[in-house]
């Protein structure tokens, strides 16, 4: 069985559809990202049913920008990988169809694929990295610690008992009065801001049982703005002042939340080389803190460009090309699920 070079990868788990095409896993000839946050801003966060039917509108557009823009015609792929899982479902389902209908209308292999495995492929698909490594997932729907020891075989060691990274970044924007989503937004106001002027809590797992929560963040930001009495209404964001502390202090406190127990976990589990990944990995101060102390510990920190941490179709069809290459096939029957 000779193994694809050229592979299009189809990604539609949430509210992006992208499409990319990748060669032997690593070259990236295309990489197209539609963003729904326009459509969904006026709602504040994903309104899944108006997901479902902006990929409809979106996946054929998607696909043929992918291929024009790598030069190439679909005859020349010779291979496709498609997110299955997770996700939402009538989201998934029209990306996954698309790969499915063009594979067996080619007669060309194909392959499902994990969304958060990409994710950690990002990482892998721009640095030459040994595994294992020690993979910090944080997105808006994910904040979890993988042992990675293959590209499809990871161990979950830790997560978030409560609300994601992404969540708290975009429930604080919300507060103050920010545009979704929150943490570009909330990040670009904490330049202007002093990260030491407001004490937040950071947050510790106990040794030996690594986790993460963002909740006590949150809950500490709000009673902040209501004066520190929880009685009180919150107040309108005008009003708010030193906003821009507010946010410096909060993301201070959201990364050392995040930076602390990855580094222990990755020290715990004997691993030497940490990536993070998935959109909060965008976050600067997050890529300066976490490769800084892991340095001071002996630690290789990497991350993926920005592009690739938030959600895009290159890690779909780079862990699709590796995939196939193992050998994996995906059969008609193949399905999409809302879980892991
Ligand atoms: O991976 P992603 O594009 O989508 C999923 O959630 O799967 O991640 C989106 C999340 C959002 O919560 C967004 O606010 C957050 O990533 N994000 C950031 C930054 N850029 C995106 N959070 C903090 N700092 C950033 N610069
Ligand atoms: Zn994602």
């Amino acid at each position: 069985m000779s193994s694809p070079r050229l592979v299009l990868g189809i990604e539609s788990s949430c509210d992006e559809t992208a499409a990319a095409v990748v060669r032997d896993g690593r070259e990236v000839l295309s990489s197209v990202v539609v963003s729904q946050i326009a459509i969904h801003a006026k709602y504040g966060g994903v309104v899944p049913e108006v997901a479902g039917r902006a990929h409809l509108d979106q996946i054929v557009p998607v696909i043929d920008r992918a291929l024009e823009e790598a030069g190439l015609d679909l005859g020349q792929i010779d291979g496709l990988a498609a997110t299955a899982r997770p996700g939402l479902v009538g989201s998934l389902l029209v990306g996954f169809s698309a790969a499915k209908a063009l594979a067996f209308q080619r007669s060309l292999p194909w392959v499902d694929v994990h969304h958060i495995e990409a994710h950690v492929y990002a990482a892998l698909m721009e640095h030459e990295i040994e595994l294992p490594v020690c993979a910090l997932v944080v997105s808006g729907g994910h904040t979890a610690l993988y042992r990675v020891e293959a590209f499809d075989r990871m161990q979950l060691l830790a997560k978030t008992l409560d609300d994601a990274a992404g969540e708290a970044f975009d429930k604080v924007a919300v507060l103050l009065g920010l545009a979704y989503p929150g943490g570009p937004s909330v990040s670009k106001l904490a330049l202007e801001g002093d990260p030491e002027r407001f004490a937040f809590p950071r947050y510790r797992a106990k040794p030996g049982r690594p986790s993460f929560s963002f909740s006590g963040l949150k809950t500490a930001v709000l009673y902040h703005l209501r004066g520190g009495d929880a009685t009180q209404p919150t107040p309108p964001p005008e009003a708010i002042e030193d906003r821009a502390d507010v946010a410096a202090s909060f993301e201070a406190a959201a990364v050392a939340s995040l930076v602390r127990p990855t580094l222990d976990a990755a020290e715990e589990q004997g691993l030497e080389r940490v990536v993070a990944v998935g959109g909060v990995a965008c976050n600067q101060r997050l890529r300066t803190e976490l490769t800084a102390a892991g340095t001071a510990r002996g630690l290789k920190v990497h991350f993926p460009s920005p592009a690739y941490c938030t959600d895009n179709a290159a890690m779909i069809a780079g862990l699709g090309y590796q995939l196939l290459k193992g050998g994996k096939r995906a059969q008609l029957d193949a399905d999409v699920s809302p879980r892991g």
